[in-house]
């Protein structure tokens, strides 16, 4: 029976992800902050090294799978509290369980990020070198000072998106699949919370997908599923868009 650690695993897709991966025979170990095999903290350093020593632990070591979908959105407390556990909360999972990983079977990972990371401009802002530098302390600093929520949002899911793609590269070597999904306005108390906030209430509702609705957090799952098994075996480092079309509308001529 494959093991796969999944991060977030108490709700919306992330929890959809659980159910599908069951279904398809897998045990898995959640990680979340509250109603999970390990409860941990992923905002700071502490808390993701003991969700690491404990999915290690209820693992023995060994990993099939690891899928990071624990994230926060623009209604986050603060933005360096997002971008700590959007971006150093899927980085440090990854290297914590990367030996784990190598040594599971036919083993694949697999990170949400978001349409929100073709953002225009989340690329060239300075706390993205930061992250990609693994510079946390410079990386919240530089968020909280923007102060703006959607753009450390957009920057996070950007960030983690370049991180998985480079590990993509380096772990292809030990057999180490890695892909990311990127989803698009999916029904989630994440989302609810976005549609309901007085700042960004109004443009997250009329951001509409050409599929004229947006997904159901199982429609995502079940994409992570694929790339989590088998018949994805030659996909890797690969960026799948699961939006109802958000990404060709906005940028038609860019892929
Ligand atoms: P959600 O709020 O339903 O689930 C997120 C989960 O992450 C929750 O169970 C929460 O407890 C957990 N989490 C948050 N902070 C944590 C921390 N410090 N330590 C441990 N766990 C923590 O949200 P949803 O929508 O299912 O989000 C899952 C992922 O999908 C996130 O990375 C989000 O950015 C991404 N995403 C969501 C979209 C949407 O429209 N719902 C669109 C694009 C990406």
């Amino acid at each position: 029976m494959p093991v796969t650690a999944v991060s977030g695993s108490a709700s919306g897709i992330g929890a959809a992800v659980c159910a599908v991966l069951r279904a398809a025979g897998h045990r898995i170990i959640g990680i979340d902050r509250a109603n999970a095999e390990v409860v941990a903290d992923l905002s700071t350093r502490d808390g993701r090294q003991a969700a690491v020593a404990q999915v290690l632990e209820q693992s023995g070591g060994v990993l099939d799978g690891l899928v990071c979908c624990a994230g926060l959105g623009v209604t986050a407390p603060s933005s360096s509290v997002l971008l700590a556990v959007n971006y150093f909360g899927v980085s440090d999972l990854l290297d914590g369980l990367a030996d784990a990983l190598a040594k599971g079977q036919n083993p694949a990972a697999l990170v949400i990020g978001s349409v929100a990371a073709t953002h225009p401009g989340a690329d060239q802002q300075p706390m993205v070198e930061a992250m990609l530098a693994g510079d946390e302390v410079q990386a919240l600093a530089m968020a909280n000072a923007l102060g703006l929520s959607h753009v450390a949002y957009a920057c996070s899911k950007y960030a983690v998106t370049c991180e998985a793609r480079r590990k993509s590269v380096k772990w292809a070597a030990q057999g180490i699949r890695l892909n990311v999904v990127a989803p698009g306005a999916v029904e989630t108390p994440l989302h609810q919370a976005a549609k309901d906030d007085a700042r960004y209430g109004k443009a997250v509702s009329e951001f509409v997908a050409p599929l004229g609705r947006a997904g159901h957090p199982e429609e995502i799952a079940r994409v992570v599923a694929f790339l989590q098994s088998e018949n994805a075996s030659f996909v890797t480092g690969s960026i799948v868009f699961v939006d109802g079309g958000m990404d060709a509308m906005t940028r038609p001529q860019r892929f």
